[in-house]
């Protein structure tokens, strides 16, 4: 089964029960999107498919056959942390960070559709993705910054 992932082409075998997240984190090395609740309820998981933020433990890996998938290795820019990653440092948005990428995935989605979108929007569009270090001011400080320096 292919797919794009990251902007170049991958390939994984199929089976049953195989889920995007464990054949980007098993089978393609891909590390960032967690398992955390395995239940589509804790978005540490979440994964662009053609830019639309999916809970990867719970979607069959052929979900995205043939489409493009991105995670956060996917937003580096030249080898270097991309705008939203450069504003989740600056506003030092992660504590243990195991939540951090599904929230810029979802963030990284949000921006690409509303470009200022107010706090309120923010804080919506996260509402399902969880952090236990009680990161959320400074996560959407950090939209907000880059949403400011896009
Ligand atoms: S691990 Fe996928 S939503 Fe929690
Ligand atoms: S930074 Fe630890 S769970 Fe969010």
């Amino acid at each position: 089964m292919d797919f794009v992932l990251n902007g170049k082409p991958a390939q994984v075998a199929p089976r049953p029960g195989l889920t995007l997240l464990q054949a980007l984190r098993n089978e393609l090395a891909v590390n960032s999107p967690k398992y955390g609740c395995g239940q589509a309820q804790c978005g540490a998981c979440t994964v662009l498919v053609d830019g639309e933020p999916v809970r990867s433990c719970v979607q069959p890996v052929e979900a995205a056959a043939g489409g493009s998938v991105t995670t956060l290795e996917g937003l580096m820019r030249d080898g270097k942390p991309g705008p939203l990653q450069q504003a989740f440092i600056a506003e030092q948005a992660a504590q243990c960070g195991y939540c951090t990428a599904g929230i810029l995935m979802t963030a990284q989605a949000l921006l690409a559709r509303k470009r200022n979108p107010s706090e309120a929007e923010i804080r919506a569009e996260l509402d399902g993705n969880l952090c236990r270090c009680g990161t959320q001011n400074r996560v959407v400080r950090a939209i907000q910054r880059a949403s400011r320096e896009a």
